[in-house]
């Protein structure tokens, strides 16, 4: 099979953390350029010290797209639409670019992932939607091993999924205008789609189950308070006196089987104010007379670092992605790419395009997640359940923003 070559739009966080990662653990793509505001030197040299490809600097997407045959765009929430744009005129001059990658969320709104549905289609190329958690050998064992139990005593109907941390890392996420809102916008998406895919028949699209209503709340339940508002501001520059997001979220989305009409239910909840040991995502699946349950803070190894020690400590990063403690009894995951699914999403991308099938998840359906997000902040503005099922609904939510990710979430959150 031929080595794909990909290039990187963007050099932060999830590229260098996990992305480059993913590649070293996989055989069949090669990093072989970045274009990104900052950190492309960080980025190439990282590439090179962990054998994934020899990485070049590119000063602009058009001169990155001629030597790439997939694209992924790792920038931030804002910017991604103009990047498109500069890939799908890259392409029209001749370009071979045969997949664009994008991390969640496609768009902070259904018209931005709606517009870059529409790119991509013009452009004639493949896309892959990254929601890593859908991967996740955890959940895909689990429901492989209870496919048995689906077929014999019925489909899972209800899902609760979770994922917490103590808050993001860079400014530009804090921001719900440039954001696309807070923690809902930011982690909802991962848990929402999550949900929904533990409730589908394993073997059956990721779409198969219809959405039909969802009722949420958003809060602001930590960094609302004046001494934390105080830090942020100091920290990020961002005011949430003036312009909040939510920092907590929770609801619910009722699915209908398409087949038989039963309805069940995917609960989420997502938070930035969960100041335990570092990142956690919490999922269960419930069927009548089976469960399956996953909590990625139990790990097999646990490491002590005592009062005297602490002052030796390097990273706390290292044991945990968003650890906030350093001493003590700590969680240590030893291979966080591998278990949040993020290996796996990216060898879908070298099978699909190797072997000229569909990706799991593209981004039409990426464009249904942005959905239920969206459905989801506008329950919590109305106070009301959103019927997935009523056109005028649907219609009000093609060119729904959110008064969060306006900066005008004030008289909600407080
Ligand atoms: N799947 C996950 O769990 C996960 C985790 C973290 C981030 N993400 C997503 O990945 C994306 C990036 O997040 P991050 O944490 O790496 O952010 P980050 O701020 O750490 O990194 C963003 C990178 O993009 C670069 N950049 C900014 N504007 C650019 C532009 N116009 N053109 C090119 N490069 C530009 C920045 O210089 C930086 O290198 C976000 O959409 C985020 O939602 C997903």
């Amino acid at each position: 099979m031929q080595t794909l070559n990909m290039g990187f739009i963007g050099a932060g966080f999830v590229a260098k953390t996990f992305h480059v990662n993913a590649l070293a653990q996989m055989r069949g793509i090669e990093l072989t350029g970045v274009y990104s505001k900052k950190g492309s030197e960080e980025l190439a040299a990282l590439a090179g010290k962990n054998q994934v490809g020899e990485c070049k600097i590119f000063q602009s997407i058009a001169e990155l797209c001629k030597h790439c045959d997939v694209i992924s765009i790792f920038a931030p929430n804002p910017v991604r639409i103009d990047i498109m744009e500069e890939i799908a005129d890259a392409i029209k001059e001749g370009a071979s670019v045969k997949g664009v990658v994008c991390e969640k969320p496609l768009g902070r709104t259904i018209s931005e992932a709606r517009r870059l549905v529409e790119l991509a289609e013009e452009a004639g190329v493949q896309t892959f939607y990254f929601e890593n958690q859908i991967y996740m050998k955890a959940i895909n064992n689990a429901l492989q091993q209870l496919s048995p139990q689906m077929q014999a005593m019925g489909p899972i109907s209800l899902a609760r999924s979770a994922e917490e941390h103590a808050g993001p890392h860079e400014p530009w996420f804090w921001d719900p205008t440039q954001q696309g809102g807070g923690v809902l916008s930011d982690m909802g998406c991962h848990s929402i789609a999550v949900g929904w895919y533990l409730l589908t028949p394993w073997g059956k699209p990721v779409d198969y189950l219809k959405p039909v209503s969802v009722n949420a709340s958003t809060m602001l339940l930590k960094w609302g308070r004046s001494k934390y508002r105080k830090e942020l501001l100091q920290r990020t520059g961002v005011d949430y006196a003036k312009t909040p997001a939510e920092d907590f979220c929770n609801g619910s989305v009722t699915f209908k089987h398409p087949d038989s009409g039963e309805l069940v239910n995917a609960q989420f909840t997502n938070s930035w104010m969960y100041d335990k040991l570092g990142l956690r995502l919490l999922m269960d699946g419930i069927g009548p007379g089976y469960t399956l349950e996953i909590n990625t803070l139990k790990s097999p190894l646990e490491v002590f670092i005592g009062d005297a020690a602490a002052e030796a400590i390097v990273d706390a990063e290292t044991a945990l992605e968003k650890a906030t403690a350093s001493r003590g009894l700590l969680a240590v995951q030893p291979n966080e790419t591998d278990l949040y699914g993020y290996l796996d999403e990216m060898i879908n991308v070298r099978d699909a395009l190797q072997q000229d099938k569909k990706p799991l998840l593209d981004w039409t359906y990426g464009l249904e997640i942005t959905k239920l997000v969206q459905a989801a902040y506008l329950s919590a503005e109305k106070g009301r359940v959103v019927d997935l099922t009523d056109e005028k609904t649907l219609k009000e939510l093609e060119s729904y923003r959110s008064l969060i990710s306006q900066g005008k979430g004030a008289d909600l959150l407080y």
